[in-house]
């Protein structure tokens, strides 16, 4: 096995890796070499692998079992292009394949995306890694960032990190979609039930490396018997601490490259290209996650 990492950032967040063409079957000691990169650095990038769909997602499978796409359950299968529902079309294209307009809807719901988040936080059993490959890249900008949120929880000072401990927060797509301007009612009778707030600890345990992270994501909404306003503020100032440079890793595409992030242990944003004259076309597997961050007791309160 020639598989070699190298960390991209002085922290060692986010580690670039060579030497492994993904799209051909793996074996264990493979795959048990990205698993614990992922455990030490929480991004992997990889380059130049050419996946279509099916290599991906039979790639995608070696880390657990997928989930369906979260777009795909928000939105009619006349609105989408017709990807196997494991694909969630991180792209500005159309059902017709082509460039989504100004206020179509999905591309304005996709916006969310440029949110600090963690994928599919707002599911009771939320994602574990996500895999984001490169098909088509814009001209300029689309870059995607991420933050480190064990090193965010290690820097709070002690008496932060007393106060947080036990809380617990609320989560929903349709908070996220609130701060850029959606209505509950936007999603229609039919989604309200998948808009239900899901319940998550702040601070997360890690029983593979004995370290804590933060889980912050756009989707929160509250804090758990806190008053709505505070909760939100704390959350934002958690956030805004979490966000820092030194805490982030900017990824440039290049066409062809995968990149792999630990919901668990990072969060994530896109950046802005212009979306109206350029394609992007991203196509992202999720793995999910083993299970609930809080206690089906805590779950129903
Ligand atoms: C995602 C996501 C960011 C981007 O695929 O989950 O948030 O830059 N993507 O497209
Ligand atoms: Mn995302």
């Amino acid at each position: 096995m020639s598989l070699s990492i190298r960390p991209l950032t002085e922290s060692g967040f986010a580690g670039e890796v060579s030497g492994i063409d993904l799209t051909r079957p793996l074996d264990p000691a493979e795959v048990r070499a990205i698993d614990d990169g992922m455990d030490r650095h929480g991004v992997l990038v990889f380059h130049g692998q050419r996946f279509t769909d099916e290599t991906q997602m039979a790639f995608s499978r070696y880390f657990g079992e997928l989930e369906l796409s979260s777009g795909a359950e928000l939105s009619k299968a006349s609105e989408r292009r017709p990807l196997q529902r494991e694909m969630a079309d991180i792209s500005n294209l159309d059902a017709a394949g082509r460039l989504r307009t100004a206020t179509d809807r999905l591309r304005l719901t996709a916006l969310g995306n440029r949110l600090w988040h963690s994928d599919a936080s707002f599911r009771a059993i939320p994602a574990k890694y996500s895999l984001l490959s490169a098909r088509i890249i814009p001209g300029e900008g689309g870059n995607t960032e991420f933050a480190d949120m064990r090193a965010a929880y290690d820097a709070l000072d002690g008496e932060l990190k007393t106060e947080i401990a036990d809380l617990v927060t609320e989560h929903s797509n349709a908070y996220s979609r609130e701060q850029i301007g959606f209505l509950k009612s936007d999603y229609g009778a039919e989604n309200q039930a998948k808009l239900k707030p899901v319940r998550h600890r702040l601070v997360r345990f890690d029983p593979r490396t004995g370290r804590k992270s933060l889980y912050l994501s756009a989707h929160i909404g509250a804090v758990v018997d806190w008053p709505v306003p505070e909760g939100r503020m704390l959350i934002r100032e958690l956030t805004e601490h979490a966000v820092q440079r030194q805490f982030v890793y900017a990824h440039a595409w290049k066409q062809w490259d995968l990149v792999i992030w630990d919901n668990r242990t990072t969060m994530h944003r896109a950046r802005r290209y212009d979306d109206l004259h350029d394609v992007r076309d991203m196509r992202r597997t999720t793995i999910r996650g083993a299970g609930v961050t809080v206690s089906q007791e805590q779950q129903a309160a």
